[in-house]
């Protein structure tokens, strides 16, 4: 039985002072039956690790370099993160596909990196609105998950997140069928990277406008084992809401 995961993306935000809210989650207590993770910006990371100490809340990271160390000005390598005692990292968001011209190719490096430094890689996936309304949706979703998810990565450490591109921080989402479409084919396309029984211990997240008001509906779709959650994961209150609702899921 997978364990099912709540991830928290802060992207962009947050200043020492904003590391209240995770004393304020790390406090409450966190439902034992699932995993739950936040990935502040990289210079919250120490402190949020060394804040959540013997807490259930783990730390991780929003990307990291493809090299374990060497010359690369302002980049962080995943040993680095692990160093810290960074759990995860998140991979191929859109916003660096988008906005840093991150490849298929350059994501998967970035997976066998993080992996082979003992964090585990959480690879997001997504289309955007011009390719869902052309109805390309699974296709190119197909075209990420073969370039981006190697099958030398190790299942035990991979975590995928289907983000469509249009739902992020947008408040749309997709239709639930439409949720458990995408996620049904990354399973089908999981079981042929990897067979069957490995396949199954991959979770898969939706990530895109998760909010406390429709997480529960999202958990009941098959195949959904957990969010990835961006804005609502900023306030310690509305990212509790959604842990609760994926325990009781
Ligand atoms: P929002 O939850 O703000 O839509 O962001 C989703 C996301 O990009 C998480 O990685």
């Amino acid at each position: 039985m997978r364990r099912k995961l709540a991830a928290g993306n802060w992207k962009m935000n947050g200043l020492l002072g904003d590391l209240a809210q995770l004393d304020q989650l790390a406090k409450a207590p966190l439902p034992p039956q699932i995993d739950t993770l936040i990935c502040p910006p990289a210079t919250l990371i120490h402190p949020a690790i060394a804040q959540t100490r013997g807490s259930a809340l783990a730390i991780g990271a929003q990307d990291c370099h493809a090299q374990s160390a060497g010359a690369f000005t302002g980049d962080i390598s995943a040993l680095q993160l692990r160093d810290l005692g960074a759990s995860a990292a998140i991979l191929g968001h859109s916003e660096r596909r988008e906005g840093h011209g991150e490849s298929d190719q350059l994501v998967a490096a970035k997976a066998h990196a993080a992996q082979a430094a003992g964090l585990c890689a959480i690879i997001c996936l997504g289309e955007t609105l011009a390719q869902r309304q052309a109805g390309d949706t699974l296709q190119v979703i197909g075209a990420q998950f073969a370039g981006s998810v190697p099958a030398t990565l190790d299942p035990a450490l991979l975590v995928l997140a289907y983000e469509p591109v249009w739902a992020i921080g947008s408040g749309l989402i997709p239709t639930l069928p439409q949720i458990a479409e995408v996620h049904s084919a990354l399973r089908t396309a999981l079981e042929a990277r990897f067979g069957a029984e490995a396949a199954h211990t991959v979770r898969l997240l939706y990530g895109g406008s998760v909010k406390p008001d429709n997480a529960a509906e999202v958990f009941g779709v098959a195949d959904v084992d957990g969010a990835l959650v961006g804005g609502a994961s900023l306030n310690a209150q509305d990212f509790s809401a959604i842990v609760q609702a994926l325990a009781a899921a």
